[in-house]
């Protein structure tokens, strides 16, 4: 035989182009694009459906250890189980050092964590809370140099914030090192003089959470971040921005010629502050997530962004607490303060389902703008590209073949994550993945799941091209 597999009948899209051909696959990797090509050992049949590079969701949060007694629900095991089953082929969760330990031993906890649990490929960003001396000059640079090129650093949370300055150093490393900074900005001081405020006179449900995080600590932030990397001279990239006043800051930067990319979530486009409930509702927590939700008017700035091109990357920021039980959302109580609740939400699987139905089918993005922000800039951003994020001979087989035209709605019980709930229930979709295969191998048809979990591999990532520092024009 010529091809392991042929997909026949495939309406591709990349980031740039369309059209129609049979896909050939050998080992695991694109070796034909063609009309009419034979010898296949197996043949699937798109039927002219779509035929996508498969999702690559740069921003997920899978078995990452907390401090609060509370445990994330989803695992390697899930985690990449679930993303498979939504079109999801490569994930980039994080290696969280806790402060006082070293980079290394935060990078070789986490593969632990992954080893033989995976059934698509990952890749790791490491998250930098503690960027002593040997950290910045010893630590980073090998680590950058073995193919951990990104990082995420805090300006929020008092176990994993930096101090103004420590992020300059930080920047500075990655300039130097050539690697790609990701930036959780929140004003710290901003919020916790306001938490306090409220928890003063008593109010403590769920949807204080939204007041205490105010898009205007969001605003202040990421216009501090991006000083930062101006002052530097690096790209950075704004993570999960969820509103007007933030896109502004950003839009203004590369109004100015600054490498500032931004990164928004499913939660910013479906979710407002709303959903975190009334005064006694309890249930308000399954939408707790930092920056909050905001309204229906910072949704449609953000679908604008999307549509424009002032985001490049869309992420489902999957942060995975249940619900019921002692060590989720309510590990502190039954009715807890919402400080004292775990932030994050569950997202990995209806990441691309939601933004191709409302997105793609609705009008407001075209089809090479959904691929390009769930898949190949998210590629380029990290590294993983060509390999990674496209279709093209020589690429990775990493493909979806999408089911339009129906009509569904979401629901929990048809997810594969370990959460109890998730934010997006009854919402209607009505494109989701028919088939999702893996490096050539099918891991999901027709509502099956059928992966393996040890078929995922690590991948080492190249420095970014989009890392790099923009030349002066008097040099060019
Ligand atoms: O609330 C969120 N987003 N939790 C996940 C961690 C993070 O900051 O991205
Ligand atoms: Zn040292
Ligand atoms: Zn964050
Ligand atoms: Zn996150």
């Amino acid at each position: 035989a010529n091809f392991d597999c042929i997909i026949r009948n495939a309406r591709c899209a990349t980031a740039s182009d369309v059209f129609e051909a049979d896909i050939g696959i050998v080992d695991g990797i694109i070796t034909a694009l063609g009309k009419k090509l034979s010898g296949g050992e197996k043949e699937i049949d798109a039927g002219g459906r779509w035929v996508l590079p498969g999702g690559i969701d740069g921003h997920c949060h899978f078995d990452q250890p907390t401090e609060d007694g509370t445990v994330m629900a989803d695992d390697f095991l899930s985690g990449t189980r679930s993303a498979a089953c939504g079109g999801t082929t490569t994930v980039i969760p994080f290696a969280l050092q806790r402060k006082g330990q070293s980079l290394r031993e935060a990078v070789e906890d986490y593969h632990r964590r992954a080893e033989g649990k995976a059934t698509i490929d990952y890749a790791f960003h490491l998250i930098v809370t503690d960027p002593t001396p040997h950290v910045l000059d010893e630590e980073l640079p090998a680590l950058i140099a073995e193919g951990y090129t990104s990082f995420k650093i805090y300006m929020t949370y008092d176990e994993l914030k930096l101090a103004d300055r420590q992020i300059i150093d930080v920047l500075a490393v990655a300039r130097e090192e050539g690697a790609l900074v990701m930036v959780h900005a929140e004003n710290a001081d901003c919020i916790s003089w306001l938490t306090e405020r409220l928890l003063r006179a008593g109010k403590t449900a769920p949807r204080y959470h939204a007041e205490s995080r105010p898009m205007l600590a969001e605003r202040e932030a990421t216009h501090r971040a991006i000083t930062f990397a101006e002052l530097v001279d690096v790209p950075i990239l704004i993570v999960h921005v969820s509103g007007r006043e933030a896109i502004e800051q950003i839009r203004w930067a590369q109004g100015n010629g600054l490498r500032i990319y931004g990164e928004t979530c499913p939660q910013y486009l479906f979710l407002t502050a709303e959903d975190l409930g009334g005064e006694d509702d309890v249930e308000g927590v399954k939408c707790i997530c930092s920056p909050p939700p905001r309204d229906k008017a910072n949704q449609k700035v953000v679908w604008d962004a999307l549509e424009s091109g002032a985001f490049h990357v869309f992420s489902s920021d999957h942060a995975p607490f249940r619900f019921s039980g002692h060590d989720g959302k309510l590990a502190t109580g039954s009715a807890p303060s919402f400080d004292k609740v775990a932030n994050g939400i569950p997202g990995v699987e209806t990441r691309l389902g939601l933004l191709f139905s409302h997105g793609v089918e609705k009008g407001r993005i075209d089809i090479n703008q959904f691929v390009a922000l769930t898949s190949t800039n998210v590629a380029k951003m990290y590294g993983l590209y060509p390999r990674k994020g496209t279709i093209a001979i020589g690429a990775d087989a990493d493909l979806v073949i999408w089911e339009t035209g129906g009509q569904k709605v979401i629901n929990n019980n048809d997810l594969h994550h370990n959460v109890d709930y998730t934010p997006y229930e009854g919402i209607e979709i009505n494109a989701w993945p028919l088939i999702t295969m893996s490096r050539g191998r099918v891991v999901w048809r027709d509502g099956q799941y059928l992966g393996q979990p040890d078929l995922g591999e690590f991948l080492p990532c190249a420095r970014p091209a989009m890392a790099t520092p923009k030349p002066f024009w008097e040099e060019r």
